[in-house]
């Protein structure tokens, strides 16, 4: 299939794949987010020259949740080094739900399985450089705009506070990490949490997910300017983890019925790349028992079936 027969197909991909948005409910733990459209569905892809094809409702913004893990992740190596991250968080995937305390408690005690989960990503949100929080927020949206090609991108203050206010488990999770030294001395742990809920709250587009995939799809060298942004390395690692927990506990699935690496977010936003080719947003706010995108899932599916963009 090539790119306009891809045009042409989208928009009845999108139709089909709407359908799966009643086998799932939009995320009410984050009180703000409970107002999205529950059958919305739309998807952007992006090609090497920075051509776009877009289906459904792509134009409305909403928050990167998840999907902003991947991001500071690659901020923290580049300002971390592999060591310094991998002192804090682990390499394996958990098989638990994202906000999990579990394994926590299990194996090495303390130290997130990955930094994809929760408490995982709570620990790499202390490794971002900046003297305050306000400064480490400057810094991660700087860095996520450069990877969205300029765009410049800010905090939804509304689904920030929603969060901030409601986030029992997720400073649970944090006071574990500063009990068991995974947070310093040195790190207040309500400054980590406000860094942490800023970036999960950044409001991006379908267009603007797809331009972050696009420059992941391309190792970290953006294809429209051939600027380096992210050395490959780190880029391979977040592409790792995204394969082995970028949609959790249905990761192995969404690997072998889709078949590349992809980040989701509880607001319904999932990022993909086929490498080489494409990044890909989407949004569909319904979500299933494992937090991903019910409908926006089917719809990768029918693409990468459609396209074999399968990378195994
Ligand atoms: O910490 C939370 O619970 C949210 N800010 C992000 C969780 C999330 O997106 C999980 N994704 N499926």
């Amino acid at each position: 299939m090539n790119v306009d027969q891809l045009r042409a197909a989208l928009p009845q991909w999108v139709e089909a794949s709407r359908k799966y948005t009643s086998e799932g409910n939009v995320a009410s733990y984050i009180p703000e987010l409970a107002k999205a459209p529950a059958h919305a569905l739309g998807a952007t892809i992006m090609g090497r020259s920075g051509e776009v094809i877009r289906a459904g409702e792509t134009d409305s913004p909403f928050t990167m949740q998840s999907i902003s893990k991947v991001f500071t992740l690659l901020l923290a190596l580049i300002d971390n080094g592999e060591d310094g991250v991998f002192a804090k968080v682990g390499m394996e995937p958990t098989g638990d739900d994202f906000n999990s305390m579990l394994k926590l408690e299990l194996v090495e005690p303390g130290k997130p399985f990955n930094p994809l989960i929760n408490a995982g990503a709570i620990a790499v949100s202390s490794l971002i450089h900046g003297d305050t929080p306000a400064a480490k927020t400057e810094r991660i949206l700087s860095f996520f705009s450069e990877t969205a090609g300029g765009a410049k991108l800010t905090v939804n203050e509304d689904v920030f506070r929603s969060e901030s206010a409601t986030a029992h488990r997720n400073r649970s999770l944090a006071y574990f990490l500063k009990d068991n030294e995974v947070l310093g001395e040195d790190i207040d742990v309500e400054d980590v949490l406000q860094v942490y809920f800023k970036h999960c709250s950044i409001d991006v587009t379908c267009e603007q997910l797809a331009r972050m995939a696009l420059l992941l799809a391309f190792d970290g060298t953006d294809p429209l300017t051939g600027r380096e942004v992210v050395p490959r390395r780190y880029v391979q690692i977040a592409k790792t983890f995204m394969i082995m927990c970028g949609m959790y506990n249905a990761s192995g699935e969404f690997a072998i019925k889709v078949g590349i690496p992809a980040k989701s977010g509880v607001s319904g936003g999932i990022l993909a790349l086929v490498p080489g080719e494409y990044g890909i947003g989407v949004i569909g706010p319904a979500l299933g028992s494992k937090g991903n995108s019910t409908a926006g899932v089917h719809l990768l599916e029918t693409m990468s079936t459609a396209l074999d963009w399968r990378i195994f």
